[in-house]
């Protein structure tokens, strides 16, 4: 589809690699040529020579900008993502060029906290599993109650690790008080938090019985939980994690939930999305899976997609992006 500005001003070429809810994109065509384009592999599909005449690009987490996608387009002077997360952009690549990257934060914050939370009780209590129990004719009078039917594990008073203190981190916090859990973290810049107790990460995997992730994928964060610190995690605990499927180690997981060392997982991310069908994580009943929604309220993606259009808008002006994650590319004189 293209949205085009009806004057004879020379606009920008702005692609969109799929159609967003809400006015935004109305308000910013009035500033550009705007492509939007459709279907997962619409972008590297779409033809070399509009891509090589493209300004600016707005994209999804699940876009792929590698540098080889990035070569192709001489043009481009902004990349604007509807994500916080941007380890789906070569963003050193861009930063080189002096391109600047937009992102969403902060406005996903309760939401993914939320998310969190709601996989790590789903998780202790096997919500999902109960379900299951029932929809496949299992809750018969036989198997009606017991006292140790469906045991799960308890949330009140036990501690939560949470690995990556950032706004959504702290927000898993705040829940975790309401729950009368001890909270205890570990952040890879050693970030003090008011009500959680800073420890090594060692020691967080060996006490806690609720791990939340909450970092951003970066080469130093890839498999960060790997099957020598997954051993280390303490017997029974519950692995939960809305950040990114990469920091952890998928197989080892898997294994130690095979071997009992783990007592159950609450997953929203995955190192491959989307999941598929033959993988391991599957076969476990006490893992809960949900499909990439951390997010995924409708106020919290219309935000999303307004900081979004917004960070376009800026660039399309000249202007810095308000959210920019490598705001090194403007001139020192820009910063605000
Ligand atoms: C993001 O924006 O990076 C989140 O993963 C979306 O849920």
């Amino acid at each position: 589809m293209v949205l085009r500005h009806q004057s004879d001003a020379v606009l920008k070429k702005v692609v969109i690699t799929q159609p967003l809810p809400g006015e935004g994109l109305k308000t910013l065509s009035k500033q550009c040529d705007m492509v939007i384009l459709t279907g997962p592999q619409a972008l590297i599909e779409h033809s070399p020579e509009a891509l090589a005449a493209c300004h600016g690009l707005i994209c999804l987490l699940t876009d792929n900008v590698d540098r080889r996608l990035l070569e192709s387009m001489p043009n481009l002077q902004f990349v604007s993502s509807v994500s916080v997360g941007v380890d789906h952009i070569d963003v050193q690549a861009l930063t080189e060029r002096r391109i600047p990257v937009g992102h969403t934060p902060d406005v996903l914050v309760d939401s993914t906290a939320d998310a969190a939370f709601a996989l790590l009780l789903a998780a202790a209590r096997r919500v999902a599993e109960g379900d299951r129990y029932i929809r496949d004719g299992h809750w018969r009078p036989e198997t009606r109650w017991s006292p140790d039917f469906f045991l799960g594990k308890d949330v009140s008073g036990a501690t939560l690790g949470i690995v990556g203190l950032g706004a959504i981190g702290q927000a898993v916090a705040r829940r975790a008080a309401g729950f009368n859990m001890k909270v205890i973290g570990w952040t890879p810049s050693g970030r003090e938090v008011p009500g959680v107790d800073s420890v090594s990460l060692d020691a967080l995997l060996r006490r806690s019985d609720f791990v939340s992730v909450h970092l951003a994928l970066t080469a130093q964060t890839r498999h960060l939980l790997d099957a020598q610190k997954i051993a280390t995690m303490k017997p029974g605990a519950v692995l939960v994690n809305t950040a990114r499927g990469g920091i952890v180690d998928e197989t080892a997981l898997a294994k130690s939930l095979d071997s009992g060392h783990l007592y159950a997982a609450g997953l929203d991310v995955f190192e491959r999305e989307p999941l598929p069908m033959e993988h391991p994580l599957l076969q476990h009943p006490r893992v809960v899976l949900v499909p990439h929604i951390g997010s995924a309220t409708t106020l919290t993606r219309a935000r999303m997609v307004d900081i979004a259009v917004g960070n376009a808008a800026a660039a399309l002006q000249g202007l810095p992006m308000p959210h920019c994650v490598n705001p090194e590319v403007y001139p020192l004189e820009s910063w605000g």
